[in-house]
């Protein structure tokens, strides 16, 4: 099965064209309906262009939350037209949500968080002796910082490449003086896994494959690689957590 992920287009591109081609419907469907003196209205057709961009994305196999995405586009434009939202304040906010999102064009992985549940999961995973641990991909510094309170006596290391994101985790180490830990800009394919005993992952299943292939090369004998919720196809992890939250993540972990 080929989908979105596997095509050459980037997801960007196929949302676009899909936007496109929902408005197109959408006044076809207005001219229709108008010749029936039936009115649309523009909430009408903003709905309903969101709805057929969303369908079709769904079609396309976009991931989830391009789907969103694209239901909400069109409606969301034209609130902000009629509110006559400040050209500023929008400015703001696609600054922000480029600062955030920055790489996921790219990357395919999307700045959600563990949860708390996982984050606790986690505590007992650690080895008993000081280790050094790397969340690849930290976001903002959740994972790190709560291990870092916990289990004071290991080191915590943090690689994100979204900027705003990677602020925020920053501040939040420097801000507490916290000497166990360190959040660093950049990507995770260029840190070189040797140096970890406990490499942690939440990212997406578009980069698992090749970031197993990192961790064979890397990662020493007796470390320990964790997905937050992607597994590795056709390689079984050593143990899995089943964690009580509302997803009932799994974490997977393979013993090296
Ligand atoms: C799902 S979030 C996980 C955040 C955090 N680790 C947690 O568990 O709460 C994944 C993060 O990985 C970052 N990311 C994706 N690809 C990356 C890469 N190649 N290098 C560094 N960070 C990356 C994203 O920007 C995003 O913030």
């Amino acid at each position: 099965v080929t989908t979105a992920r596997q095509r050459r287009w980037p997801p960007v591109v196929i949302a676009l064209s899909l936007q496109a081609v929902a408005a197109v419907a959408t006044v076809a469907t207005a001219r229709v309906l108008g010749a029936r003196d039936i009115t649309l209205g523009t909430l009408g057709a903003a709905i309903l262009m969101g709805v057929i961009a969303g369908a079709l994305s769904v079609v396309a196999r976009l991931d989830w939350w391009w789907v969103l995405i694209q239901v909400v586009f069109a409606p969301a434009l034209l609130i902000a037209l009629v509110l006559a939202i400040p050209r500023w304040v929008l400015l703001t906010l696609i600054v922000l949500l480029v600062l955030v999102y920055w790489s996921t064009f790219r990357t395919q992985v999307p700045l959600y968080l563990s949860s708390s549940a996982v984050r606790a999961a986690l505590v007992p995973l650690l080895p008993s002796a000081p280790a050094v641990f790397l969340d690849v991909g930290s976001g903002i510094g959740g994972v790190l910082t709560y291990l870092a309170d916990r289990k004071p006596e290991h080191t915590y290391h943090g690689i994100e490449s979204a900027p705003l994101p990677w602020f925020v985790s920053w501040m939040r180490v420097t801000l507490r003086r916290r000497k166990n830990c360190h959040a660093r800009f950049g990507s995770l394919w260029n840190c070189d896994l040797r140096d970890y005993d406990v490499v942690f992952a939440y990212l997406s299943p578009v980069p698992m494959a090749a970031l197993w292939e990192k961790v064979v090369t890397e990662m020493r004998p007796g470390s320990v690689f964790i997905s937050n919720s992607f597994a590795v196809d056709a390689v079984p992890p050593t143990h899995t957590v089943t964690v009580d939250d509302a997803h009932r993540s799994t974490l997977y972990v393979w013993q090296r």
